[in-house]
Parts: structure tokens; sequence; C-alpha cells
């Protein structure tokens, strides 16, 4: 069967005893798509993320890839980075490497580091890593292998300004230049906003608002994207 979109989840429930993490979600991934997600605490978000990359398994629904997705090409940040707190960020990366069975020179990897802002610390065990630096290489172990697919989850979470704008254009040039399907979830609003072709709000376990960011853009009227979000968000 043909299948126009990346990956197609329709009506997906989780539950947790009594309570529905997600309820009924549908929705689909278009190649190329920037997803961005956003919700309250509690919404969602990282359960989608989980079921996405089949971290966690549905109640009920189903999660359908393309055929052509290559799952070792999936990579993926989701809460906090997994670390070996006594190796050092390039030994982290080889092991992940190693992991997904990734052959590569050093010089990707340390090419990695520098991506992410980490060129200068190459001793330190990630155990005396800042939280931004952790997140930072957090960043870098989802891209280990060349993904076509990126499921992060609050990247930018603990980043200061200048990595803020250092991932920022890293992603939009992974998605550019490399074709990269990115499913991105944020509490910054704004920055999502800028980088996001389409934007998914989610509430309590259901999607309230699915649409491309232009749609949004041409309807915001004025408004700031926050206001924006927090009408979208009480009307559902
Ligand atoms: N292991 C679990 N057991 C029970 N309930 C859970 C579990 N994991 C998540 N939940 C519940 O599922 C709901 C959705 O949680 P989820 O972590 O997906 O939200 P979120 O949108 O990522 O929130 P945040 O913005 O705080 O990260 C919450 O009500 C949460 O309490
Ligand atoms: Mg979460």
């Amino acid at each position: 069967m043909e299948m126009e979109n990346l990956i197609e989840v329709k009506n997906i429930t989780k539950a947790y005893r009594k309570q529905k993490a997600l309820d009924e979600v549908t929705l689909g991934i278009r190649r190329g798509e920037i997803y961005g997600l956003v919700g309250n605490n509690g919404a969602g978000k990282t359960t989608l993320l989980r079921i996405l990359c089949r971290l966690l398994k549905q109640s009920s629904g189903e999660l359908k890839y393309a055929p052509d997705v290559n799952v070792s090409k999936i990579g993926t940040l989701i809460e906090k980075p997994g670390l070996y707190g006594d190796m050092t960020g390039y030994q982290n990366l080889k092991a992940k490497a190693l992991a997904i069975g990734y052959r590569c020179k050093k010089e990707e990897l340390t090419g990695l580091l520098e991506l992410v802002g980490l060129g200068d610390v190459k001793k330190k065990m990630t155990v005396r890593y800042s939280m931004g630096m952790k997140q930072r290489l957090g960043i870098a172990m989802a891209l280990v292998g060349e993904p076509e697919l990126l499921l992060l989850d609050e990247p930018i979470n603990g980043l200061d300004i200048q990595g803020i704008n250092d991932i920022r254009n890293l992603l939009l040039r992974l998605n550019r230049e490399k074709g990269v399907t990115i499913i991105i979830s944020s509490h910054i609003l704004d920055e999502l906003a800028k980088i996001a072709t389409r934007l998914c709000v989610m509430k309590q376990g259901k999607i309230v608002l699915d649409e491309s960011m232009e749609a949004i853009e041409n309807s915001l009227n004025g408004k700031t994207i926050e206001e924006w979000y927090l009408k979208v968000n009480s009307e559902a």
C-alpha cells in the first residue's frame, strides 16, 4: 500500500490504569516537515514521542511508518539523554555509534561535538557537565548515524541563548539541506514557531489543533503566538 506520509498515527490511545495519557490521537507526519508539538505539562507530548519511536507500546490504535523508513536512521532525544557519566562526550558518541552499528571516522563524531558547541570540553566526564552541556550532548547523540528522522523532546530545554540559536540553525540546516524530518516538542513557543512548518497543540491526551505554521500565522490577526496558544488551549 502506498503511503504518502512518513508516519501515520491512527486512533492511538495510551492508558495508565484509569488515566488516558493519549486519547484517540490521529495524525500524519509528512516527509521533510518540522512538526512542532506543544501543550501544557501532562498533555501527552512525551508519551506520543515515546510511542512514535516504539519505546512505548500504545494500548490501542495503529502506528504506521512508510516502508522506506530505515529504523536505524531515527535519532531520538526523549526526556533526559541516557549518558554514561564516567565517559567523555566523545566516548558517549562512540558508544552510541557502536550500539547502532554505525561505522564512521573519528572526525565525524568530533565534528558532531563541534556542531553542538562541545568542541572545547574534550576531556570532561559527562557526570561533570552542566545541564545545558548534557542537553547539547543529547542532541549530538541523536545525530549519530546520520538520521533521516529526528524525534526531539524539549531539545532546547536548559540551553543558553547562544545554544538555542545554534541548535535552531542546526535543525534548520539538517532539514533544508539533508531533508531530515523533525518532530520536536517545546514549551518555548516563540522558538518552536520559528522553525516548525506545522504546529500540533495537545491537551489532556487529545489533539486540539494541527495546522501549518503558515495558516496559523495568517490567523494571528496581530496577536502574539503566545496569546494565540492560550486562546486555543482555553477554548479546547
Ligand atoms: N509511567 C506512567 N505512569 C502513569 N502515568 C503516566 C506515566 N507516564 C506519563 N503518565 C501520565 O500521562 C500524562 C501525559 O504525560 P506526558 O509525559 O506525555 O506529558 P507531557 O506533555 O510530555 O508533559 P510535560 O510538558 O510536563 O513534559 C500525564 O498525566 C502523566 O502523569
Ligand atoms: Mg514531556
